[in-house]
């Protein structure tokens, strides 16, 4: 492994110009976490952002993300180690936790998912930063992504994206677009309906207080059926709340959906268009046509 960073912020290793904007790019290194280097205040942070958000994610969030973040006994009083966090994941379904700097490189990324490596970037934001940060972070990887790594059919469906992941980054940039609107509707933003209703499992919204309660208490998004080709077409926004939310039924379900052979899939697509992130189509299973009040009129990627 590793080298040991000298305080509690990242390395940027040096900025790149993206379809996604002006991107940091970190070293993809696995890197130790620092856990003595975390300071009182970073450990504050996460105790608040902890708190608050089990606060508002109960009634909220599915019972599946509940349940596995209490098997995982992550708590507010302290930022976890990733070692005991593994010591609990690898038992459960053979997953491991690793430090890195920050977003790598989606092959890099891909193959980590594929050999059961979750990247968790080991900094934390800043006080000022609770409400938002405009990248992944300790709380959103940690609190957001690695709690359902404990349910056995999320923890394979995030292999099999992994390896999908590695195969679509072969076929080409066409093919890495489509699997990666999968990731942002299921992932990051997904909802699942449950006997009482919809409710989050999606990182990306469970690691934000107003996507948590924008996703289901607004009127403004629409919430639609999951349909797999459906989502590969539609584009997204990544510094705005969504426009369009993607509901499972189960998890089973979404394993169902993503066993088929993409290749074929990519294939067809290439000769579609893509749709604007906010639209509804007839053949949508609408659960809530969204009113569309306060939308950012420019476009989606
Ligand atoms: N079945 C997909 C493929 O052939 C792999 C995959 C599985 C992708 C699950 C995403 C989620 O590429
Ligand atoms: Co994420």
């Amino acid at each position: 492994m590793s080298s040991l960073p000298s305080d509690t912020s990242p390395t940027r290793v040096e900025h790149q110009h993206t379809d996604k904007g002006y991107v940091p790019v970190y070293t993809t290194a696995v890197v130790e976490q620092p856990w003595d280097a975390y300071t009182a205040v970073d450990h504050d942070v996460w105790a608040q952002l902890f708190q608050r958000q089990r606060e508002l994610l109960a009634g909220r969030a599915s019972d599946a993300f509940l349940a596995a973040q209490d098997a995982m006994g992550m708590t507010p009083d302290a930022i976890p180690k990733f070692d005991e966090l593994n010591d609990i994941l690898q038992r459960a379904t053979g997953w491991t936790l690793v430090g890195v700097e920050g977003l790598l490189p989606e092959l890099t990324f891909f193959e980590h998912l594929a050999n059961r490596r979750f990247p968790v970037t080991w900094w934390i934001r800043k006080p000022e930063q609770l409400d938002y940060l405009a990248e992944p972070d300790l709380f959103h990887d940690l609190f957001g992504h690695v709690p359902l790594l404990m349910n056995p059919l999320f923890a394979d469906y995030m292999a099999a994206y992994g390896r999908g992941g590695v195969k679509a980054h072969a076929i080409g940039p066409e093919a890495l677009v489509n699997l990666t609107r999968l990731y942002w509707y299921t992932v990051e933003f997904g909802l699942i309906r449950e006997a009482g209703g919809l409710r989050i499992y999606g990182s990306g919204i469970v690691s934000s207080k107003g996507e948590s309660l924008y996703c289901l208490d607004s009127d403004a998004p629409n919430r639609i059926g999951f349909d797999l080709e459906r989502i590969m077409r539609t584009r997204y926004r990544i510094d705005t709340y969504q426009k369009t939310y993607f509901v499972i039924d189960s998890f089973e379900q979404l394993m169902e959906a993503t066993e088929p052979d993409f290749a074929p899939i990519y294939a067809r697509l290439a000769s579609q268009d893509s749709y604007p992130a906010g639209n509804v189509l007839d053949r949508d299973r609408v659960f809530h046509r969204g009113t569309g009040e306060g939308w950012a009129g420019d476009a989606d990627f």
